[in-house]
């Protein structure tokens, strides 16, 4: 089996631990341990009392009840059974994709988007078509398109809703006719909804409780700001979970007493987590915003409170190259967009801590002052 390296993880090992200021991450800044432990009023010593004792064996192997109760809440009409804890999103859409993939399937995925949705189906022999979202539609893509693309042998069709790296976003109605294409063929639905758009306005509702063959995957990594418990879910109807059961013995057994433990901790505050994180996401925003419209070179099709952003840049310069010399020159660390097939755009992760946007930003401007020589 062969598989295409993973672009954006690539960049971000070589050079993540070079920044000062990084401006790359997708995550809604992260919570410090101490920080998500006391959010809601719980000391470190109480929050410890409670795990000190607990045997460090499996535990739970799908996740506690406790943990998938508290999954279960976030649906409208998933029943904790059928929640299945994986390590991360990433495990999650790995299950997914294992499970039902097979060589000479016909699978649709959004493009850009996150690279284990088209690059792993290609792995395991599928046929993939890129369902291409467009700079001048505002980075959707289009229906009709779809239309195109849907074979009567289409498996499945993988989509990233709020989208890495645009921060777009697929709205209710958009997807109740993306589902009336798929239920043609019986294909399946799968949702990486790892970004949650903090914008009450925006309608975007789980795949899982719209289509029956929908597949939703999450994680506590980006919208609750934890990626350091790798800890996220598949949720589904019965007869797919049931089957990704199977497959899921392969590959994990459980996520770990310690992940379990503090992840049903940031589940019951997901309120307060939500809260904290609205307001950075919100402020931020309006920060990105300000800076684009004084960067004559920079212009954004603004994300819908949706914590990735990507801006197209006006250089004479290789995207890739431009990043490597400002993170060598000035520390700012971003990813350059041919790490997911556009060039001249960058990933910029304005949800970062708002001092180190603000001074990344900075930086960025003073660089790109070289170009008006
Ligand atoms: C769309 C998407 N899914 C999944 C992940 C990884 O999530 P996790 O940390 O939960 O594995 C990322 C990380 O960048 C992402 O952008």
């Amino acid at each position: 089996m062969k598989i295409a390296n993973f672009g954006v993880e690539e960049w971000l090992n070589v050079w993540e631990n070079d920044a000062i200021y990084d401006i790359a991450g997708s995550s809604i800044a992260s919570f410090t341990l101490e920080e998500i432990i006391s959010i809601d009023g719980t000391t470190p010593t109480e929050f410890f009392d409670g795990l000190l004792h607990k045997k460090m064996n499996y535990g739970w192997i799908e996740g506690s009840p406790e943990f998938k109760t508290e999954v279960s809440k976030l649906y409208k009409n998933v029943p904790a059974d059928n929640i299945l804890q994986t390590n991360g999103a990433t495990g999650a859409n790995l299950l997914a994709l294992y499970a039902l993939i097979e060589p000479n399937d016909h699978v649709i995925a959004m493009h850009p988007s996150y690279q284990q949705l088209y690059d792993i189906p290609r792995s395991y022999g599928a046929e993939v078509d890129l369902w291409e979202i467009d700079e001048d539609h505002d980075w959707l893509p289009d229906l009709e398109e779809l239309k195109k693309l849907i074979r009567p042998n289409t498996k499945m069709i993988c989509l990233n809703n709020a989208n890495n790296p645009t921060g777009t976003i697929l709205e209710d109605d958009y997807m109740k006719e993306v589902i009336k294409i798929a239920e043609k063929v019986g294909a399946y639905i799968l949702v990486d909804e790892v970004y949650k758009p903090l914008d009450p306005s925006v309608r975007v509702t789980s795949i899982v409780d719209l289509y029956d063959r929908g597949i939703s995957t999450n994680s506590l990594s980006k919208t609750y700001s934890v990626p350091g418990i790798r800890v996220g879910w598949t949720a589904t109807n019965k007869e797919l979970a049931d089957l990704f059961r199977k497959y899921r013995d392969y590959t994990m057994i459980c996520a770990g007493v310690f992940d379990d433990y503090l992840a049903v901790h940031i589940l019951k505050n997901k309120e307060k987590v939500m809260e904290r994180n609205a307001e950075i996401v919100h402020t931020n925003l309006e920060i990105l915003k300000e800076w684009v419209e004084k960067e004559p070179r920079v212009s954004l099709i603004c994300p819908k409170h949706v914590s990735t952003s990507f801006i197209k840049l006006d250089i004479p310069v290789e995207i890739e190259q431009f990043c490597i010399d400002i993170l060598k020159n000035k520390g700012v660390l971003l990813v350059p967009g041919n790490r997911f097939d556009v060039p001249g755009h960058a990933r910029l992760g304005y949800c970062t801590h708002t001092e180190v946007l603000k001074n990344g930003l900075r930086e960025l401007s003073e660089y790109l002052k070289q170009f008006d020589k």
